[in-house]
C-alpha cells in the first residue's frame, strides 16, 4: 500500500515579517491538531478501516502517522485532510524516544496499546520547554485498571492480560490523561468511572466518536465519566472539528494590527473566554454560527487573564494574548495556572520593546506604544504563535528562526496571513 503524507517543512527554516500593517479579509480555519491526536490514537482500538476527514497537515499529524505505521499499522492514505488508516496489523507495542521526544501526545498511544495488545513499551517524553509534564496521573489510573507499569531506561513498560474497571480520580485535570484512560476503559473489563475529568472539547469529541464505534462512554463534558467496557469497537468514520486555538490566534491577529478579520469555519462557543477578553479590552467581537469577525474600534486596553482547564481561558492562548498586551493601554496581569514554566516567549517579546515583569507564575505586562521587529528564536508551539503575532504588529522586520516548532501546529500560517495583507514570507 502507499503512504502519502504532505511535503515536509524543512528543519530550518524562517519566517520573515514585515511589520505594521493592517489585517483584513477572510481566513479559514482547519481541523483541531488537539482533536485529531487522540482520534487516531484511538484507531489503535479497532481492526479495519478508519476513515478521518479534516485533519490539518500539520506535522504532530504527520509524526503520529509514522508512530501508527510503526507499530504495524498502514496509512492508506492523507492528503487534503483525510486520513485512510488500517489498524488490522497492528501488532508492534514500541512507541520510540525518536518519535515520542518530538511530540508529548504519542503517550495517547499508552492507553490503547495495553487495551489492545495487553502490552506497551512507550518512552518517557521528558520536559519539555513549558514544564516538567510528568505522566504520573495517566500511569497511576493505568494501574488502577490492572496493568503493571515499570519504569526502565527512559521507557515505560506496560503489561496487562485485560485490564480492568476502576474508580479514579484525576488529582489535576489533565486532558491527555483523561484521554488515556478512556480509551483504555473501552476495552476493559467491566465498569470505571473517572472524576475530575478534563471538560475540553477535543476529550468530549473523542468520547462521542468511541461511543459511534460502539463504545459505551457517558457523562464526558461533566467532571464525572463512565465507562462500560466493551469486546470490541468498529473502525472510526468522523469529521474533525475546526480548531479553537488556531481561532484565537487568529482573533488576536486581527486584534493585535488592528485590524478587521472574519474567521471562518470554526466555533464561537468554544473561543468565548476569549472573547470576552477581546471585548473588554475594547475589541469588537462579531459572533455569527461558524465565523467570528474582530474589528478594531480605536481603543486596546489592558485586561487580565487567567489560565484554567476548560471553559476557562485556555492556556494555549496566553501567549498569544500576552503578545497582545504588550501594545494594550495600562497594565495587564497574566496568571498562567495550569503549566508551572510558559512564559518562554517573554524575553524574546521583551527583545521588541515589551515592558514585563515575571515573577513566579505572574506575569505584569505594561503597555508600550510600539514594538520594533528583531531576529527571533521560537521554543514552543504557540511561543512561536506570539512572536508572529508580535512581529506582525511590530515596526520593520523580523525573522523568526526553529519555525519547526510552528509548523507542529499551525496548518499554512504564513499563506493564511499573507492572503489576510500580512508582508510574511519563509526563507529556505
Ligand atoms: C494538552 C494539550 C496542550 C494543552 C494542555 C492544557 C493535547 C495534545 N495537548 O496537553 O496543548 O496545553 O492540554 O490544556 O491535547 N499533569 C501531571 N501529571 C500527569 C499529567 C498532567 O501533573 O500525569 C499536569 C501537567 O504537568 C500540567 C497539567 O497537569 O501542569 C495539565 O496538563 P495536561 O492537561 O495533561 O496537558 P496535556 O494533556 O499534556
Amino acid at each position: 500500500m502507499t503512504v502519502l503524507f504532505p511535503r515536509e517543512k524543512k528543519y530550518m527554516d524562517k519566517i520573515v515579517i514585515k511589520g505594521g500593517g493592517r489585517l483584513e479579509g477572510e481566513v479559514e480555519i482547519s481541523g483541531a491538531k488537539n482533536a485529531a491526536l487522540p482520534i487516531m490514537a484511538a484507531m489503535i482500538l479497532t481492526t479495519g478501516k478508519n476513515k478521518l476527514d479534516g485533519v490539518p497537515q500539520v506535522r504532530d499529524v504527520t509524526t503520529m502517522l509514522h508512530l501508527l505505521n510503526g507499530l504495524g499499522g498502514c496509512t492508506e492514505e492523507f492528503n487534503a485532510g483525510r486520513i485512510f488508516f488500517d489498524a488490522t496489523g497492528i501488532n508492534n507495542f514500541e512507541a520510540p524516544y525518536e518519535l515520542v521526544s518530538t511530540m508529548r501526545a504519542s503517550c495517547l498511544v499508552l492507553g490503547p496499546l495495553l487495551a489492545r495488545l495487553g502490552r506497551a513499551k512507550v518512552s518517557l517524553p521528558g520536559g519539555c520547554a513549558i514544564g516538567a509534564r510528568p505522566l504520573d496521573l495517566h500511569i497511576r489510573g493505568l494501574e488502577g485498571m490492572g496493568a503493571k507499569i515499570r519504569l526502565v531506561q527512559g521507557y515505560i513498560y506496560g503489561e496487562a492480560k485485560r485490564l480492568r474497571g476502576v474508580r479514579y480520580y484525576f488529582d489535576t485535570v489533565t486532558v491527555t490523561g483523561t484521554a488515556n484512560l478512556i480509551m483504555a476503559a473501552t476495552l476493559a473489563d467491566g465498569e470505571t468511572v473517572l472524576e475530575n475529568v478534563a471538560k475540553e472539547p477535543e476529550v468530549v469529541f473523542l468520547a462521542d466518536v468511541l461511543n459511534q464505534s460502539g463504545a459505551k462512554i457517558k457523562g464526558h463534558g461533566t467532571d464525572l465519566v463512565t465507562i462500560q467496557g466493551v469486546q470490541s469497537l468498529k473502525p472510526i468514520n468522523c469529521n474533525i472539528f475546526p480548531d479553537r486555538i488556531e481561532t484565537g490566534t487568529y482573533m488576536i491577529a486581527s486584534a493585535i494590527t488592528r485590524g478587521d478579520v472574519k474567521i471562518t469555519n470554526c466555533i464561537p462557543k468554544q473561543v468565548e473566554s476569549l472573547t470576552l477578553k477581546l471585548r473588554q479590552s475594547g475589541l469588537i467581537v462579531e459572533e455569527g454560527e461558524t465565523s467570528l469577525r474582530v474589528i478594531y474600534d480605536g481603543q486596546l486596553n489592558g485586561v487580565n487573564i487567567k489560565t484554567q482547564p476548560h471553559p476557562g481561558f485556555a492556556t494555549d492562548l496566553q501567549a498569544q494574548f500576552m503578545a497582545l498586551m504588550t501594545l494594550a493601554q495600562g497594565k495587564s496581569i497574566v496568571l498562567e495556572t495550569v503549566f508551572e514554566n510558559r512564559f518562554m516567549h517573554v524575553a524574546e517579546l521583551k527583545r521588541m520593546g515589551a515592558d514585563i515583569t515575571i515573577q513566579g507564575r505572574t506575569a505584569v505586562v505594561s503597555g508600550v506604544k510600539e514594538l520594533s521587529g528583531a531576529p527571533l528564536m521560537a521554543t514552543d508551539l504557540r511561543a512561536s504563535a506570539s512572536l508572529v503575532l508580535a512581529a506582525l504588529a511590530a515596526k520593520g522586520e523580523s525573522v523568526i528562526s526553529r519555525i519547526y516548532h510552528i509548523d507542529r501546529g499551525y496548518s499554512d500560517i504564513e499563506q493564511k496571513l499573507y492572503r489576510l495583507g500580512a508582508k510574511i514570507f519563509r526563507k529556505k
